[in-house]
C-alpha cells in the first residue's frame, strides 16, 4: 500500500507541475501534451512512456486497492463485536476518510479518463474524441461548466485529505516514524504535499473560473 501510494504522489506531482503549463497558453501547453507523446523518441515508439507510464499507474492501482480491501478485511477480522460506544478523540478526519475518500477519489479517477484521456467528453459541446479538439481547449471548455469545476474542486479536496493521511501512514509503515522529530516531520510532509499537489491542481480550474485562462 505504501509503495504504490508513494508512486501515486510522484505521479500526481509530476501531473500537477505539467498542468501548471496552462498558464504559459493554448500553444505552450498543446506543445507539452504533444511533447509527452513523442518523450523517449527513437528508442521507445511514439506514446511508448505514455503506456509505460499508464501500465506502471494501473499495476499500482491494483496493488493499492487490493491491499485496502485486504486491510480493511484483517481490522474487521480482529474486532468482530462492535463498540458500544465509539468516540473518535485522537484521530484525524483525514485518517477516518480514507475509505470513502479512496473509493471517492477512484470514481473521479474513472469520471477524469472518460473526460480527458480515453473519451475526450467535452461537457459544454457534447463533443467526444477529436472532435472534442485540442486538450487547452478541452480543458478550458469543461472548466467553464460550473458543476464540472466544483466536481474537481471537490475531488481535489478529498485528494488533499487522503494524501494528508496517506503519507504519513506510507513514512510509518516503511519505518520512518520511530523518533519523536521523524514523526514531526512526516506530519510536515504530508501537509505540504497535500497543499502542494491538491492546491497545485485546484489552481487551474479555479483560473478559468474566474476567467484568468480563457
Ligand atoms: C484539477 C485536477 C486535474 C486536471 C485539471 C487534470 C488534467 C488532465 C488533462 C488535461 C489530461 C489529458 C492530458 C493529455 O491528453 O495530454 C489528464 C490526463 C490524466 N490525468 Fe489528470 N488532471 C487532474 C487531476 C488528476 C488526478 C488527481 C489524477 C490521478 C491521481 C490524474 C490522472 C490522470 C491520468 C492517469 C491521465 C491520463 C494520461 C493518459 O492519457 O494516459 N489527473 N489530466
Amino acid at each position: 500500500m505504501a509503495v504504490s501510494g508513494l508512486l501515486f504522489i510522484a505521479f500526481t506531482l509530476v501531473h500537477m507541475y505539467g498542468n501548471l503549463k496552462a498558464f504559459s497558453g493554448q500553444e505552450k501547453f498543446n506543445d507539452y501534451a504533444h511533447h509527452l507523446r513523442e518523450f523517449g523518441e527513437p528508442i521507445l515508439p511514439y506514446e511508448g512512456f505514455l503506456w509505460i507510464t499508464r501500465v506502471g499507474l494501473l499495476v499500482a492501482l491494483v496493488a493499492h486497492v487490493t491491499s485496502a480491501v485486504i486491510l480493511a478485511r484483517r481490522a474487521s477480522r480482529a474486532r468482530t463485536t462492535k463498540y458500544q460506544y465509539k468516540k473518535n478523540k485522537h484521530s484525524a478526519l483525514s485518517s477516518r476518510t480514507m475509505r470513502w475518500g479512496g473509493a471517492a477519489l477512484l470514481l473521479f479517477i474513472i469520471w477524469h479518463l472518460v473526460n480527458f484521456s480515453f473519451g475526450k467528453v467535452n461537457p459544454q459541446t457534447g463533443e467526444t474524441g477529436a472532435a472534442a479538439g485540442d486538450p487547452y481547449t478541452l480543458m478550458v471548455d469543461t472548466f467553464d461548466v460550473w458543476w464540472m469545476t466544483v466536481i474537481y474542486l471537490v475531488a481535489m479536496l478529498a485528494l488533499g485529505f487522503h494524501l494528508h493521511h496517506g503519507t504519513w501512514s506510507a513514512t510509518q509503515t516503511l519505518g520512518y516514524t520511530n523518533t519523536a522529530t521523524s514523526r514531526q516531520r512526516a506530519k510536515q510532509a504530508g501537509w505540504l504535499l497535500a497543499i502542494v499537489i491538491a492546491g497545485g491542481f485546484s489552481l487551474v480550474p479555479l483560473s478559468v473560473m474566474f476567467g484568468i485562462i480563457e
